[in-house]
């Protein structure tokens, strides 16, 4: 069972604190996000108490965890004098959402190139796209392999056009702003607790990513002593690649004096099913679930799976009548329409 490894504190708050301060940042959302509580849903469960953080509730074009993350990377961007974004995203994606948002909050242009979104409905994140304004090229499957040559001509023609262009695939940063932005996200919810005087057994659930990564850093060197478990929602990238790889440049960044480790970080597997972007049977419950006993909206594609992870790990007895559960809720949720169909044939598990 993974724990966060330490409980000494090796970071003092201010330390961690000025840090970050020392980094250029934007300010985009409704920070700090509510930390709720959610009794009816625990009693429905008979498990812990459940907390739940709401970083959908971060403000920005529907908010979600990108917001907190697009703090520092359009702070980052901008410093280096760019003045135009482009994107390769799945049709569906939230980050193609949140980075046209930021990308309009901040000035700059935004073009979007949109992999397997040929006849797709305009709903959910891809109508937010439009609304937004990018620039979008809609690839279908087969020119969606070819992206990122795709995305180098769009760039080339950017600055034929006098645009100093970011092609974000290109760097470093767009991968570890999120864990950068959650030691932030880490600082607040370590004050929230605080101030509910919670001091020991919490176990943070959230989606096995960057975002819950920079939880992990947070716990380690301000010795919170959180244990935190991640779920996979999918299968094609390996968590090497997506996490491992890239938090150690994070760890670098921001000059952490203790790094992450896999094991700090539980990672369940079992709630995928057939695949990234196919909705299980028991996400579809959770989604009901949540939205029946705490009026709360969860994704079919991240925070659903969380939830669905959550609600099984409590039927099964494996998580402690005596842990205070902090679901952090990273949005998501233009995205149950997508699912609408789905969602409303749905007749219980
Ligand atoms: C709603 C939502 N939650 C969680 C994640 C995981 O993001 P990260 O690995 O940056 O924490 C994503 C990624 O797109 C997302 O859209």
């Amino acid at each position: 069972m993974a724990t966060t490894r330490t409980a000494q504190k090796v970071l003092t708050r201010s330390e961690l604190r000025a840090r970050l301060e020392k980094l250029p940042r934007v300010r985009l959302g409704h920070l700090p996000t509510p930390l709720d509580e959610a009794p009816r849903l625990s009693e429905a469960l008979g498990g812990p108490r459940i907390l739940i953080k709401r970083d959908d509730a971060t403000g920005m074009a529907f908010g979600g965890n990108k917001v907190r993350h697009y703090e520092f990377e359009m702070g980052h961007v901008r410093d280096l004098g760019y003045d135009a974004l482009v994107n390769i995203m799945d049709y569906h994606s939230n980050n193609a959402r949140l980075t046209g948002a930021a990308a309009n909050r901040t000035g700059l242009k935004y073009v979007l190139i949109l992999k397997n979104s040929s006849g797709r409905a305009v709903q959910g994140n891809r109508l937010i796209d439009k609304l937004l304004g990018a620039e979008i090229h809609d690839l279908d499957a087969k020119a969606s392999k070819k992206a990122t040559e795709y995305a180098r001509a769009v760039g080339d023609r950017l600055r034929k056009e006098g645009y100093n262009p970011y092609l974000l695939q290109d760097h470093e940063f767009p991968k570890i702003a999120g864990t950068i932005a959650y030691l932030d996200g880490g600082l607040e919810l370590a004050q929230q607790l605080d101030d509910l005087g919670i001091k020991k057994n919490v176990h943070i659930f959230g989606v096995a990513g960057r975002s819950t990564a920079g939880l992990v850093l947070a716990s380690k060197n301000l010795g919170l002593g959180w244990k935190v478990t991640g779920v996979r929602v999918t299968y094609d990238i390996t968590m090497q690649d997506y996490l491992y790889d890239v938090v150690g440049g994070a760890v670098r960044e921001m000059k952490l004096p203790v790094g992450f480790e896999p094991d700090d970080m539980e990672v369940l597997e079992d709630y995928v099913g057939e695949g990234y972007g196919i909705m299980t049977e028991q996400v579809a419950e959770a989604i009901h679930l949540f939205a029946g006993k705490e009026a709360l909206f969860v994704d079919p594609n991240y925070t659903g799976t969380v939830a669905a992870a959550l609600v099984d790990q409590i039927r099964k007895g494996r998580v402690g009548k005596g842990e205070t559960v902090v679901f952090l809720h990273t949005g998501g949720l233009p995205a149950i329409f997508t699912f609408a169909d789905e969602l409303a044939g749905w007749r219980g598990a």
